[in-house]
């Protein structure tokens, strides 16, 4: 009992001495963790290169030596030319390709500088041992890869110096795009509600152009309205909205009242069965339940009446 006790004593004053060293390291060091990093793990870090060849170490290499370095460690993924063996990526090619429908990208036709070839390989190539490299084999291959794009001649020597002043053929069409992520002024107060903004997704050639809208104002439910109609505005809002908002393919418009009353010289009934089992017009398709097989024969009565009330 008295070992035990004296055991307790020895953990809570060691508890103690512990805890006061890491309340005086959090004067010098943020709250006591980690460590200051040294010059040496920063720079292991810090090998990113800019395209004005910033970050760039001294050295140099040509296309010459990049010869033997790219066909012993590259070319067995990337073609002998850069061409890309079996499904790897190719590094050369693809001139003018980019506005065709299946652009072909590479450094030659695609990348705006010269200094991510640099960064790429010195960083994550060759694909199995990443950053094995040395400085001049990085320089040597970068050489050899650009010169297999026709971007240097043979005779061409890389060096920090003058990587910066390599054009690459599709840098202009790199630009800063500022546009604003939305042209819409942010809403602070009176609100849409979320639950009516719909989006419509349509894609060119095969859905007909559509506007994308939010369900009008008026689909807000009014005091002197039907229970019924009440129950079917979310009916509406959530599966009707779509075509019945704007009257997409030949839907009706909620709340057309001379279109609506010629609709209903069949009858309610009928114009209600025709909601809930679909059917196809003389202006297009009505699918059974709008689509949405999930709702009670209920819920699209409600919800026609809804459209049909609704001013
Ligand atoms: C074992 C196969 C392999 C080897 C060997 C290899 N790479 Fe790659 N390389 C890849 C793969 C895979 C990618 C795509 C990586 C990705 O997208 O994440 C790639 C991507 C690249 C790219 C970027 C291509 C682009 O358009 O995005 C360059 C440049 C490149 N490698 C250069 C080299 C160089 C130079 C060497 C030799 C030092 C080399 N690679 C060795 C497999 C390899
Ligand atoms: C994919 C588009 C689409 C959706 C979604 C849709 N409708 Fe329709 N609806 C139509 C079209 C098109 C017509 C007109 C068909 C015609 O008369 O040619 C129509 C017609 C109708 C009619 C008129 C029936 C008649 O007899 O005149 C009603 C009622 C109706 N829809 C109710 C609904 C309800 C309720 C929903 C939601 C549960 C819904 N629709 C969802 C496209 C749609």
């Amino acid at each position: 009992m008295f070992s035990l006790n004296k055991l307790l004593i020895t953990l809570t004053l060691t508890a103690l001495v512990s805890l006061s060293s890491v309340a005086f390291a959090a004067d010098d060091t943020h709250y006591g963790i980690g460590e200051k990093a040294t010059a040496e793990q920063i720079a292991g870090w810090d090998i990113d290169v800019r395209p004005d060849g910033k970050g760039l170490p001294k050295g140099q290499g040509s296309v010459m030596q990049g010869e033997a370095m790219y066909e012993a460690k590259c070319a067995s993924c990337h073609g002998l030319f850069g061409e890309g063996e079996g499904r790897w990526p190719p590094l050369a090619g693809g001139e003018d390709s980019l506005t065709e429908d299946r652009p072909d990208k590479t450094v030659g036709s695609y990348w705006p500088y010269a200094s991510t070839l640099w960064d790429y390989i010195n960083r994550a190539m060759p694909f199995p041992a990443p950053q094995s490299l040395t400085v001049t084999e990085v320089y040597a291959i970068t050489a050899y890869v650009l010169y297999l794009n026709d971007l240097v001649e043979d005779d061409f020597v890389l060096t920090q110096t003058n990587l910066a002043s390599i054009k690459m053929p599709n840098e202009q069409n790199f630009y800063i795009d500022n546009r604003p992520d939305t042209n819409n002024t942010r809403c602070m107060k009176n609100c849409k509600d979320p639950s009516k903004i719909v989006v419509i997704q349509s894609l060119r050639g095969i859905t007909p152009d559509q506007e994308t809208e939010t369900a009008p104002e008026s689909s807000e439910a009014k005091p002197n309205l039907s229970e019924a109609t009440i129950a079917g505005k979310a009916t509406y809002d959530t599966s009707c909205f779509v075509c019945h908002g704007s009257g997409i393919a030949g839907a009706p418009k909620i709340g057309d009242k001379e279109v609506w009353g010629k609709r209903l010289g069949a009858g309610m009934d009928t114009v209600v069965k025709h909601a809930i089992n679909g059917y196809v017009g003389d202006n297009g398709v009505m699918p059974p339940k709008g689509g949405n097989l999930t709702l009670s024969d209920e819920d699209v009565k409600n919800a026609v009446h809804y459209m049909v009330e609704a001013q």
